[in-house]
């Protein structure tokens, strides 16, 4: 890619496959090298592998031209968030979502007992109790859609008036993806993903994201990566970069395929509710239609029955396996309550839905015979 402007201009199908390269030379390869080094000559800029990498730097390069601003990885999505809350001032005031990621939300309860951070921790279907929290906030960090229940927050809102309170904003990016939202072209000042999902693509990763176009703070990130030391493996990044080459056209696959088991789910009498932000009739799909440009590839939906019939019916599948976990070419599920530490706010028989790739009819017709095993009806 010869200039920053010349790659603003290509779609984002174009982009996932043409950053992240070398420059070319004669025999150059198409592909960054595995740099496995801890140790460099002097004289460079990165001096100690904890501070850079050939190949993270490709893998930077790639979520940038997604996501832009510019882009600093760590070892999972929770070492992002983790390297975000480290560069709070202690006491700071924090708003965030009473019932999104698990992980996210338990480490910010923890740093609540510890009494290193305040919480406000809001209802994220409710943008004007989002609001009243803001005022006086440091900053906000928030996902949409939510998971599990995915909701979706009114994110063009929500971030107007942080900004406007002066909070700083984080958003989690990790469901919608940058095929469907931009957080830092809503204003946001970070942009982080669990890269371990749908950037990387095929389940055998962990990675993390934060992206900003504030110079100021990327280089605080970047000092509370290094001296954090939660940095991603050489191999690791080099998987992601492979995997995001494909990355759109997944996400396109999972996203057609998602709509319509949405569909056919909400119109089958043994499912009591779908979500699915797509769906005309689900609460949240003309907030979502008003500012994204696709609806991603999770559904959550409740079988009727037990919640014991609904694990077994999680266990009956054929093809898409019973796991936790997301955003991979393969299509997972799993009852999210069976987690002792998700939030009782999540229905019990809830499903939380990563559909993949595959025919859409052979998903459905797993998911019919996985109903029947069950003797859900
Ligand atoms: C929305 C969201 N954010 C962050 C994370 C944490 O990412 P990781 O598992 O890569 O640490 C997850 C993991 O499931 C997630 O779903």
């Amino acid at each position: 890619m010869n200039s920053d402007h010349e790659r603003e201009k290509l779609n984002t199908e174009t982009k996932v496959v043409a950053v992240g390269r070398p420059a070319k030379k004669p025999d150059g390869g198409l592909n960054p090298p595995i740099a496995l080094n801890s140790t460099f000559h002097t004289g460079g800029p990165i001096g100690y592998a904890r501070s850079g990498n050939e190949t993270w730097s490709a893998l930077e390069d790639a979520i940038s031209s997604l996501e832009g601003g510019k882009t600093l990885i760590f070892s999972s999505g929770m070492a992002a968030i983790g390297a975000i809350l480290s560069i709070l001032p202690s006491k700071a005031i924090i708003v965030a979502a009473k019932n999104g990621y698990q992980g996210t939300t338990n480490i910010l309860k923890n740093l609540q007992e510890s009494e290193k951070l305040i919480v406000r921790f809001v209802d994220p279907t409710n943008t004007k109790e989002i609001l009243a929290a803001i005022p006086g906030s440091q900053i906000i960090h928030l996902e949409s859609p939510v998971n599990p229940l995915l909701d979706i927050i009114d994110l063009p809102q929500v971030i107007k008036f942080a900004k406007e309170s002066g909070a700083g904003v984080s958003i989690d990016n990790t469901f919608a993806t940058p095929m469907n939202q931009n957080p830092l072209a809503m204003g946001a000042d970070i942009c982080m993903h669990s890269v371990t999902k749908y950037l990387s693509g095929h389940s055998d990763v962990l990675l993390g994201s934060l992206s900003t176009n504030d110079p100021a703070l990327y280089s605080r990130l970047e000092q509370a990566r290094k001296y954090g030391g939660a940095i991603a493996g050489p191999f690791e990044a080099w998987l992601a970069l492979r995997g995001i080459r494909t990355f759109a056209i997944r996400m396109q696959r999972s996203q057609e395929n998602a709509l319509e088991l949405a569909k056919r789910l909400a119109s089958d009498p043994r499912v009591s509710k779908v979500r699915y932000p797509g769906l005309a009739s689900d609460p949240n799909h003309l907030v979502a239609k008003s500012f994204m440009k696709g609806f991603g590839a999770m559904i959550s939906f409740e079988p009727k029955g037990t919640p014991d019939q609904v694990d077994l019916m999680c266990d009956s599948s054929k093809l898409i396996t019973n796991a936790t976990s997301l955003g991979g070419v393969e299509s997972i599920w799993e009852r999210r309550r069976r987690w002792e530490t998700e939030s009782e706010t999540i229905p019990v028989n809830l499903i939380r839905f990563s559909v993949g790739i595959e025919n859409v009819d052979d998903l459905w017709a797993d998911i019919q015979s996985a109903l029947n095993a069950a003797k859900i009806s």
